[in-house]
């Protein structure tokens, strides 16, 4: 287990105890205020967006195609640390990360 603090789509701030090992997506997805992950972490629907806080960004495995290519059509919710979560695995090493759930699409 490990601390994740979670911003909702409120703006409220949600601190949480998480497992390591998951998919970032299938934690968050079982919050109230969580995401859809409506394909279940195929990469294939973007319900999984998040916002990754700047200072953490860098420290996360890097994009590949198909979260890349998802993450384009998004123009208008991009940001430059978006990130589609159930493409990260949640590890003892981003312990603390702090996320924010993207809007609605
Ligand atoms: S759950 Fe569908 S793209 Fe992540």
């Amino acid at each position: 287990m490990a601390r994740m603090i979670v911003v909702d789509r409120d703006g409220k701030e949600h601190e949480i105890e998480a497992k390591t090992g998951l998919k970032i997506m299938e934690i968050l997805r079982e919050l109230d205020y969580g995401v859809a992950a409506i394909c279940g972490g195929l990469c294939s629907c973007a319900t999984c967006h998040v916002y990754v806080d700047p200072q953490w960004a860098a420290r996360l495995p890097k994009k590949q195609g198909d979260e890349q290519e998802l993450l384009t059509e998004l123009a208008d919710y991009r940001e430059a640390t978006s990130r589609l979560s159930c493409q990260v695995e949640f590890t003892e090493a981003l312990a603390g990360i702090r996320l924010t759930i993207a809007p609605d699409t």
